[in-house]
This record gives structure tokens, sequence and C-alpha cells, in this order.
């Protein structure tokens, strides 16, 4: 089996960040979401993996490079725009030949793991296996209308009046069957060629399509509350372990990572937390979950159920909370009175106490 990891999009809903970074850059718990993606993709024992990407494809193929630090042969397919999921499959085709793929969107987090659908795709071999999560809004979804067994009778994207609650979420096991549905479909309204209806072009050709639950922790972290929210339930798994330089004077609540050559002095960490490589942290209070990114300098701060990026810097405020901080960004105070003062850049979002 191979895999197909879809890194295009143009990540709308999680501007600013997305006008200088790819969404599946985005960090959780410190890691790209893309190299969760990867994780969860190597944990099935699959090692050919092509990674379809747009105009962010250059960033994309620095961080992660030839793949072989997670075990896995990396092929980077481009596509021109944003044009559906069923385009990024048949940009792929040459790539995927005759074989079996599971396709997995680049920006969709299963920390429960895959390996169970897997095994039930491979066991069976239906020519296609959807994974379906209970969502209490399906409308903004594909919606799958499975039988007792299983079997998918019907698959909407994006209905109106949804018939099950059903979702179909961001990992689909194919066999070559899918190639030619693909070639069959017409554009959406959305002017883009969908998966689901590919899928469903199978379901009328009479081809057998299933469905496996996925009952674990399931979110498309297109949204900056989704990061957040998932941040916090990757940052319950983690285990104490200090390599950086902690001072006397601090103390460590809980399971903290503090990375190497990270410097904690006079501060208050509550866990679970991870101060990134190189990181500053000066008579502050963190946590409880939060990541800090690299190279980031905290002085005076406190920051809890937030994430932030490389390179950035907080002096002397308190009470960030729910924040997601960009790569160089700077939030200091005023000297005296009680004014804000902001240099804010597009599409961004502040919310202050008032
Ligand atoms: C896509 C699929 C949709 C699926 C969703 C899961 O939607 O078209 O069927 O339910 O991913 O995240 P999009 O994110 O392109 O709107």
């Amino acid at each position: 089996m191979k895999a197909l990891v879809l890194s295009g999009g143009s990540g709308t809903r999680l501007r600013p960040f997305t006008h200088s970074m790819p969404k599946q850059l985005i960090p959780i718990a410190n890691k790209p979401v893309l190299e969760h993606v990867l994780a969860s993709v190597g944990s099935l024992g699959v090692t050919e993996v092509g990674v379809v990407v747009g105009d962010r494809g250059r960033q994309i193929a620095d961080v992660l490079g030839d793949g072989s630090r997670f075990g896995l042969r990396l092929t980077f397919i481009e596509q021109d725009e944003p044009r559906g999921l069923a385009h990024a499959v048949a940009v792929a085709r040459d790539f995927l030949g005759d074989d079996d793929f599971v396709m997995y969107l680049g920006d969709n987090m299963l920390p429960d793991g895959i390996a169970e659908m897997a095994e039930q795709f491979t066991a069976h071999r239906p020519a296609t296996q959807v994974v379906v999560h209970k969502v209490e809004d399906p409308r903004c979804f594909g919606v799958a209308e499975i039988d007792p067994d299983g079997r998918v009778l019907q698959l909407v994207e994006k209905p109106l009046e949804p018939r099950s609650d059903l979702a179909v979420i961001g990992v689909y096991f194919f066999t070559p069957a899918i190639h030619e549905a693909v070639a069959a479909i017409e554009p959406s309204a959305r002017g883009e060629l969908e998966i689901t209806d590919a899928i469903q072009w199978l379901v009328e050709a009479g081809a057998d399509v299933r469905a496996a639950e996925y009952g674990g922790y399931w979110k498309d972290t297109g949204h900056a509350e989704h990061v957040l929210d998932c941040n916090r339930r990757l940052l319950d798994g983690i285990t104490h372990s200090v390599t950086g330089d902690v001072d006397a004077a601090s103390e460590l609540i809980g399971p903290v990572v503090v990375e190497q050559g990270a410097r904690v002095t006079a501060s208050r960490i509550e866990g679970p937390v991870i101060v990134g490589a190189g990181s500053v942290i000066e008579n502050s209070h963190l946590g409880p979950y939060t990541s800090i990114g690299r190279d980031n300098v905290l002085r005076g701060a406190g920051i809890a159920h937030s994430i932030t990026l490389d390179g950035a810097r907080v002096s002397h405020v308190r009470g960030l909370h729910g924040s997601l901080i960009g790569r160089f960004a700077t939030i200091g105070a005023c000297d005296g009175g009680s004014t804000h003062r902001l240099v804010v850049g597009d599409d961004t979002f502040v919310e202050v106490a008032v």
C-alpha cells in the first residue's frame, strides 16, 4: 500500500498564519501537523508516500526533506491550484500506479491511530473504505449513509439536510478502482472535483464501498480553535523530560518538556507544557497546556492554553490565554497608562480585557 498526503489548500480560516506558511506546518505539541500525519502513515508500515503540494510546496519540502527522518520515501507532486481532493488523486496518478493507497488530508489529526481501520481495509479489500466520525453538525462535511453492515448506501458532500450524523473525515482507503471514478466525475458547484462525488460514483456503479467508524479524537486543524484544542489533547500524552537548563529558583509541576538549549530561570511551569529548543523563559508563569516554540524569549510573561511559534517574544504581559502567537511576533507592555498599542497584520484577531 502507498500513501497520498494532501498538503495543498489555501487555509483561509487560519489567516494570518497562512499568509506566510501552509496550514499543514502549524505546530501542534511543537511538531508540524504534517509530521504527525506522516508518523500516522508510517505506523501502518507504508513507506512510499506521495505528498501533493500547492504554491507553498517549497516550504513543505524544506521541512520534510526526503522523508528518511520518518523512515519514509517522499515524492512531492505538484497541484497547480486547489481543485479538489479527487483532482489531487488525478495528478498523483503516475505515482500511485495500480497500488492500493491510503489518502490522508494533511491537516487532519487522528491521534488515536488508524491501524485498525487499515487492517479492516486490507482484510476485506472493498473498492473504497471511508472513515466516518459522529459529529453534531454534519452539514459542513461529506456525509455517509450506511447500512448496519457498514456498507455505504449514499455519500453527499455538505448536504443541507444530512441523512445521518456520520461525517466522512480525512482518511480514505482506495483500490485503483477510484481512478475510473475520478475520471468520470464533473466539478461540483464550488468548482472542485470532489472525492465524495467520485466515491458516490462507485456506489452507483455497484462497487463495494465501506465505512469504518473512528470513535477516537479527531480534528481538522484548519481553524485556530481546533489547533489549540488538539494541542491540549496531545500535550496530555507527554512525558516529563528536561534537557535544557532550569535554575533552582524555578518550579516545574507535572509533565514538562524543556528541550535542548532552552533556559528557564525564576519561573513557574505548570505542565503539561513544552518549551522548545533554544527558548529563554525568565520570571514567567507558563501553562498548563502550552507549547512554546523554538528560540522564543519570554520575560515576565504569563501564558496558558496557548501555542507560540518559533522566534516569538513576550515581555511583561501576563494573562495570555487561548492564544496562538506567530513566528517572530512580539507582545510587550506599554510604559504606564492603560492604553493598548497594536501593530496588527492582515486578518489578525485580537481580544483584550477591558
Ligand atoms: C473535505 C471533504 C469532505 C470531508 C472533509 C473532512 O472537505 O470534501 O467530504 O468531510 O474534507 O475534513 P473540505 O475541507 O475540502 O471542505
